[in-house]
């Protein structure tokens, strides 16, 4: 014992032991237990001095200075492991704490905050509605690019080159007027695309954007929406044509609506129609009241959307047998729908979303 320097004597080494397991108890987290453990069980600390000094005695002193520094050394370690252990758990109970979400909260906070609630936008409510409708019967949903290879939006669908509607005065074309690409200016390309990706029987909705070169204003606006129809089946007549948009007008305008077809003209479609419905203000009687309507300006209807039997050329195109199947097809705008459905007169308040106007058609789907 007498040989023992200071620093590996039992005395120094248990005094360093217990202040070790003093701080180390004492340590309140992980950063704190990381210093405490550089101080006590690091290159420095006491007990690392000590051992340094175990090469410089002899014999007996030398074999029990090794023993009470490396039981000095499991000690700590052990301490220190378990602290570590027991600090990790309390972290993550915290963060758990901290982090706990009640679901019950936020409904009782909207109530008395002024956290607002935000709704979804009418147009994607009444095109999901639409689609619903229409997966009822055993629809599927199409989809084609917003941005469309002129041939899908035009050619394909039996548009001459020289249409008045491919005009860079009506439609967007994407870089320049030879780049074949255009902003769709109608879903129709998407009765294209739908053929040629499956075989008949074919029964398809789509919903999507569309875009022409109309300024805004109140019943126009340059990006709109449409849904579009097509069905290719066996002897299909335009008989079940009428009887599918009776069912969507009911749905959407109610039972009591009427419609009627009347004569138009389309290239995609022979023959075509413009489907209008019985006008909701003066219910068709203005003639007879003598009522200016400004509605249907006195025609007693107005105009939802275009239709007819799917062209045989168009067929062709999509390589299907226009003497084997027939097909139907529809487009109408979901924006026109909208301000029919809901009398909404200003096209700026669809494109503006302000949350006060699209509040009003809440949450449903
Ligand atoms: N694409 C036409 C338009 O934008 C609407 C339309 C008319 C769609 C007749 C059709 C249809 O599918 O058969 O004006």
């Amino acid at each position: 014992m007498s040989q023992d320097s200071n620093l590996v004597s039992a005395e120094s080494i248990n005094l360093a032991v217990s202040s070790a397991l003093s701080e180390i108890d004492k340590a309140n987290d992980l950063d704190e237990l990381k210093l405490i453990k550089l101080n006590h069980a690091g290159d420095r600390s006491p007990i690392a001095l000590a051992n340094r000094e175990i090469g410089a005695l002899q014999g007996e002193a030398k074999s029990e200075a090794g023993k009470r520094i490396g039981q000095a050394r499991s000690v700590v370690k052990e301490a220190l492991d378990n602290r570590m252990v027991e600090l990790q758990n309390n972290r993550e109970d915290s963060i758990l704490v901290a982090e706990k979400v009640d679901v019950t909260q936020v409904l009782a906070n909207a109530k008395s905050s002024s956290l607002v609630v935000g709704a979804r936008h009418p147009l994607t409510t009444i095109a999901e509605h639409i689609a619903d409708v229409f997966i009822a019967m055993g629809y599927e949903i199409a989809e084609g690019p917003e941005a469309e290879a002129e041939w899908f939006n035009f050619d394909s669908l039996n548009i001459s080159e020289a249409h008045p509607s491919r005009s860079s005065s009506d439609t967007f074309y994407v870089e320049s007027l030879d780049s074949g690409v255009v902003m769709r200016t109608q879903t129709s390309p998407v009765q294209m695309r739908a053929m040629l990706e499956r075989k008949p029987p074919i029964y398809v909705i789509a919903p999507g954007k569309v875009f022409r070169t109309d300024e805004l204003d109140a019943t126009h606006t340059p990006v709109f929406h449409q849904v579009e129809g097509l069905a290719v089946d066996k002897n299909l007549t335009m008989a079940d044509l009428k009887g599918t948009l009776d069912h969507l007008a009911k749905t959407m305008f109610g039972e009591e609506i009427e419609t009627r077809f009347r004569p138009s003209y389309f290239p995609f479609t022979e023959p075509s129609a413009e489907l209008d419905l019985k006008c909701f203000v003066c219910k068709g009687v203005n003639k007879k009241k003598n009522f200016d309507c400004k509605t249907c300006r006195n025609e007693g209807w107005i105009e939802w959307g275009g239709c007819g039997m799917v062209n045989p050329n168009v067929l062709e195109t999509a390589g299907i047998d226009s003497t084997r199947y027939s097909g139907f097809a529809f487009g109408m705008g979901l924006e026109r729908t909208l301000m029919f459905r809901y009398g909404i007169t200003d096209m700026h308040d669809l494109v503006e979303a302000d949350i006060r106007f699209t509040s009003n058609f809440g949450l449903g789907i």
